[in-house]
């Protein structure tokens, strides 16, 4: 019966780990990168803060609204100032505010440190789809990998491929690895995010952005273009397949063979 009227019930994943938005979700994508870890924990300190002052100000409104209602108290209080509490209501939540602000702070210049990458991708971000480049790697004439990822369109989806998420190149990373991540656009502004790994950064064109990144499990992790960017903004899906040391190596030996 329960799980008749809410159909939340029901739709919580049978899988272990969600890479990708499912129907009724109602909070984050399970965490595949230490920031991304950190961003769910703020959320949740944060969280229990703001229960508590729901609760304060809802108890002080409700029994405003009881106690002044007219048939209770006819005649009004004469008061229009009062300068403790005006001290205390200003002070109160500023300290709540500051209070918020250091692990916020530590977070937000965590997640801007580059550490030592040991690898660098760039991704541009074109209409509409992405380019990526593993510029760490040369050929014989100098050219370094390169390919182009573009959604896998309704009418070629296979089964078990996720509609409207699933490229036909992805990309390849290493996992427990720092990776510097360089970011342009060829036209207009994209973005290129991946919620379970913390990632969101802008691809502007004729400029480039740099962000951080360290997947620290195994795993297929969805994003999507995250700025407003033409009629297919919401058709150039981003798949970053994290795998092994190991096996990304062997990756990019055969992308240079094919080269
Ligand atoms: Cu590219 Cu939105």
């Amino acid at each position: 019966m329960l799980l008749k009227l809410f159909p939340i019930f029901v739709s919580v994943p049978t899988v272990a780990l969600a890479e990708f938005a499912v129907p009724w979700q109602k909070t984050f994508q399970d965490p595949a990168s230490p920031i991304m870890e950190g961003i769910i924990n703020l959320h949740h300190d944060i969280m229990f803060i703001i229960c508590f002052i729901v609760g304060f100000v809802s108890w002080m409104l409700f029994r405003t609204i009881y106690h002044f209602h007219h048939t209770r108290s006819p005649m009004p209080e004469l008061i229009v100032h009062g300068q403790t509490i005006e001290i205390i209501w200003t002070l109160f939540p500023t300290i709540i505010l500051l209070i918020i602000a250091v692990p916020s702070f530590a977070l937000l210049y965590s997640a801007d440190e580059m550490a030592d990458p040991a690898l660098t991708l760039k991704v541009i971000g074109r209409q509409w789809y992405w380019t990526y480049e593993y510029s760490d790697y040369s050929g014989v004439e100098g050219e370094s990998i390169i390919f182009d990822s573009y959604m896998v369109p309704d009418d070629e989806i296979e089964l078990g491929q996720l509609r409207l998420l699933e490229v036909d190149n992805r990309v390849v990373l290493p996992i427990n690895t720092h990776i510097r991540v360089l970011m342009t656009a060829s036209d207009v502004i994209h973005s290129w995010a991946i919620p379970s790994i913390g990632v969101k950064c802008d691809a502007m064109p004729g400029r480039l952005n740099q962000i951080s990144m360290f997947i620290n499990r195994e795993g297929v992790f969805y994003g999507q273009c995250s700025e407003i960017c033409g009629v297919n903004h919401g058709f150039m899906p981003i798949v970053v397949e994290a795998v092994k040391l190991d096996e990304y190596l062997e990756w990019v030996s055969n992308q240079m063979e094919e080269m």
